[in-house]
């Protein structure tokens, strides 16, 4: 197998080589690829050496799969090229994930729309994959109507130079200089931004209406509703989400724990999970699964994954082994 990885010098890029190795996949080429700032660096790949390229229009030619790793303005300009290269492209952006000719997909659950793709696949929201993971197991036997979300997400859900601020402003406050935001809007070291991407003209962000919108096409609902606070936290990776979830028909809290173990890739907790518990690892946890007091067909529960590798490269790469099947 043949694999290029477009971004192999970012969070998500690295995160993809490790996963990749871990897994053991019989990739006989691998293609990194980054910017300008990057290239002539060398990556290590199992005990291989690999220089990293910027990648032009015949870098893609004659690899099976490239996984994406890179903001929506640079999968837009590649998308084309690795088509005409004939390489299966799965892009860890925003830019396809709601064109109905791209399968937005979970493998755990909505495998099959792999089957309808054209050579793009998306890979969904971090939040959006994190959350599902913990509503899929209960929706499929009893549709969820409504989820009402907060979400506690990762500074390094703003990549590489999101957790290179987080660690300089904590060292800064330290040493009494002057914490210095570039990154986040706000100074994030011991503090919370309740803004994730930008508003909309009711007031929402787009990071916020990705959870609603993206879960709509992942789970063939379009009646699903989703209301959702996205708050970045100094926390370095895991995202954490709060969700209070109406039901079609009351379901009790152990049917709720007894549907979630029985799905793959999520878990019960048996106390409560943490970021920090949950980093470098792909299962969701779920914990804190109560009845909802303000609705007779609702739960709420609190659930914790690293989206750096679930909410992203894990997902993808499950993806890749999904179709190489
Ligand atoms: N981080 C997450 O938790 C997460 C979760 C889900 C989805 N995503 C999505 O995954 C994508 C990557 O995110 P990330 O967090 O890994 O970002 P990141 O750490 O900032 O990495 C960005 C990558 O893009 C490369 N790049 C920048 N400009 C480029 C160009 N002109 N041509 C080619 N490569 C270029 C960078 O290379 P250099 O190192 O050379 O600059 C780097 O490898 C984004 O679309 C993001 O929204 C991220």
């Amino acid at each position: 197998m043949k694999v290029g990885i477009l971004g192999a010098t970012g969070a998500v890029g690295k995160e993809m080589l490790k996963v990749m190795e871990e897994k053991n996949l019989p990739v006989d080429e691998l293609r990194l690829f980054a910017s300008s700032r990057s290239a002539g660096k060398v990556m290590k790949f199992h005990d291989r050496e690999i220089i990293i390229e910027v990648a032009d229009e015949h870098s893609f030619d004659g690899l099976d799969y490239v996984l994406g790793a890179v903001e929506n303005e640079q999968s837009k300009m590649y998308a084309p090229m690795i088509q005409k290269a004939k390489a299966i492209y799965i892009d860890n952006s925003s830019a396809f994930r709601l064109d109905p000719d791209v399968p937005l997909v979970v493998p755990q659950i909505n495998p099959d729309a792999l089957k309808n793709h054209q050579g793009i696949i998306a890979n969904p929201n971090c939040v959006t994959i994190i959350g599902l993971m913990a509503c899929a197991p209960l929706h499929q036997v009893n549709p969820i109507k409504r989820i009402i979300a907060s979400s506690y997400q990762a500074v390094s859900g703003a990549g590489a130079a999101g957790m290179d601020e987080l660690l300089k402003q904590m060292n800064d406050l330290h040493e009494d200089r002057e914490p210095v935001a570039e990154v986040f809007s706000h100074q994030i070291a011991y503090n919370l931004i309740p803004q994730i991407g930008g508003f909309d003209e009711v007031g929402y962000t787009s990071e916020e209406m990705k959870f609603q919108n993206e879960s709509r096409k992942i789970l063939s609902d379009s009646e699903l509703k989703v209301s959702c606070t996205c708050v970045r936290v100094p926390v370095l990776r895991s995202h954490s989400i709060s969700m209070n979830i109406e039901l079609t028909n009351e379901m009790s809290v152990q049917q709720a724990k007894e549907l979630i173990n029985a799905f793959e890739g999520v878990q019960v907790s048996e106390t409560y999970p943490t970021p920090m518990e949950t980093s470098n690892q792909d299962t969701v946890f779920v914990g804190r699964i109560r009845k909802d007091l303000t609705c007779d067909k609702g739960l709420a529960l609190w659930c914790c994954g690293d989206q750096i590798r679930k909410g992203a490269a894990s997902n993808a790469i499950e993806i890749m082994e999904a179709l190489m099947k």
